[in-house]
C-alpha cells in the first residue's frame, strides 16, 4: 500500500490523518497516511528514512516547513515564494516541494464560503509564514487592493518588496496596525498567531466595509478570539480556518493521487467534532 505521513513535532493531535483517510475511501484510493514524530534535530533523517521505507510523499508540518524547503531537490513556484513546504513528493530521484497552504485558503473563502476576492480590498493581518504563504495565490484571485498590516511593520514592508512583482494590478501596500484608520476593506484576513496567545490585536474597529468578510486562520470550538472581536464590531460574515485546513490536504491529495476529494463531507464532520468539544 502506498505510504503517506504527516512529519512535525507534535503531531499526535492533527487532523491530517483522519482528513486523507477520510479523502482515500471516498476516491477508493489505497493509501496508508500516518503521523510521523521527527526529532527536532532530525528533519531531514526521518524524511530520509521515511523515503527509503518506500514512503511516496508527507505533508510537513511546525516546525520544519522551511526547513523542509530547504530539503527539497525541486520546488514549485508557490513554495519558492512562500520560503515553506507543507507538501513532499517523492518522485524519481527527486523531492519535490510545494506549499498548499494559500490555495487553501483561497479555495475555502472562494468555494466552501462563497466570498469572493476579485475586485474586492483585502487585508492580511500578519507578516509571517503563514501571511507570506497566502500572498501569491491572493494575488492569483484578482484582488484591487491587497494591504498588509503587521505589529512589526518592517516585517510587512519586507514581504511588500519581497511580492511587488507578483501583485499584478492589484495596489499593494503595507504599513502598521495603526496606520489602517480611515480605511475599509472588504475581507480581512487575520494571518497573526495573536490569537494563540489569546491576545486581541491593536485595530482600529472601523475597518470594515459594509458587509466584510472576516477570516481568521486559526480554528478552535467557538469563535477565536479574533473573530469575537470582529463580531463585536458588527461583522456578521465570519469564518475561522478549519475549511483552509482541510482545503489544504485536499490539495496535497491532489497532488499525490490526481484525483481531487470532495470537501464538504469532512469538514462538516469535523465542525461538529470541534463544536461537540466546546
Ligand atoms: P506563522 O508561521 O504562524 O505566521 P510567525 O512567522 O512566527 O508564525 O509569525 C507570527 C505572526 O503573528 C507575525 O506577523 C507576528 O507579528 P510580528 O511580526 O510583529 O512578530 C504576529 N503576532 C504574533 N503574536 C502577536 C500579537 N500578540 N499581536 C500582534 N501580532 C502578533
Amino acid at each position: 500500500m502506498d505510504r503517506y505521513a504527516l512529519i512535525g513535532h507534535p503531531v499526535e493531535h492533527s487532523k491530517s490523518p483522519l482528513i486523507h483517510a477520510t479523502f482515500a475511501r471516498q476516491t477508493r484510493q489505497e493509501l496508508n497516511y500516518q503521523p510521523l514524530l521527527a526529532p527536532l534535530d532530525g528533519f531531514s533523517d526521518t524524511v530520509r528514512m521515511f523515503r527509503a521505507e518506500g514512503g511516496r510523499g508527507a505533508n510537513i508540518t511546525v516546525p520544519f516547513k522551511i526547513e523542509a524547503c530547504s530539503l527539497a531537490t525541486r520546488l514549485t513556484e508557490r513554495a519558492k515564494l512562500a520560503g515553506a513546504v507543507n507538501t513532499l513528493t517523492f518522485i524519481n530521484g527527486d523531492i519535490v516541494g510545494d506549499n498548499t497552504d494559500g490555495i487553501g485558503l483561497v479555495r475555502d473563502l472562494l468555494v466552501n464560503l462563497a466570498c469572493p476576492l476579485a475586485g474586492r480590498h483585502v487585508l492580511l493581518l500578519g507578516a509571517g509564514g503563514a501571511a507570506r504563504g497566502a500572498l501569491f495565490p491572493l494575488f492569483q484571485t484578482k484582488p484591487v487592493s491587497l494591504t498588509i498590516a503587521n505589529r512589526t511593520v518592517e516585517r510587512a514592508q519586507e514581504l511588500r518588496a519581497a511580492f511587488a512583482p507578483h501583485a499584478g494590478q492589484t495596489a499593494f501596500t503595507a504599513g502598521s496596525f495603526k496606520d489602517l484608520g480611515g480605511w475599509e476593506f472588504d475581507v480581512v484576513i487575520n494571518a497573526t498567531s495573536a490569537s494563540l496567545e489569546k491576545q486581541a490585536l491593536p485595530l482600529p474597529n472601523n475597518i470594515f466595509a459594509p458587509d466584510a468578510f472576516v477570516y481568521d486562520m486559526m480554528y478552535g470550538a467557538g469563535n477565536t478570539p479574533f473573530l469575537a472581536w470582529a463580531q463585536a464590531a458588527g461583522v456578521t460574515r465570519l469564518s475561522d480556518g478549519l475549511g483552509m485546513l482541510v482545503e489544504q490536504a485536499a490539495e496535497s491529495f491532489a497532488l499525490w493521487r490526481g484525483v481531487r476529494p470532495k470537501t464538504t463531507l469532512v469538514l462538516n464532520s469535523l465542525r461538529r467534532k470541534l463544536a461537540s468539544k466546546g
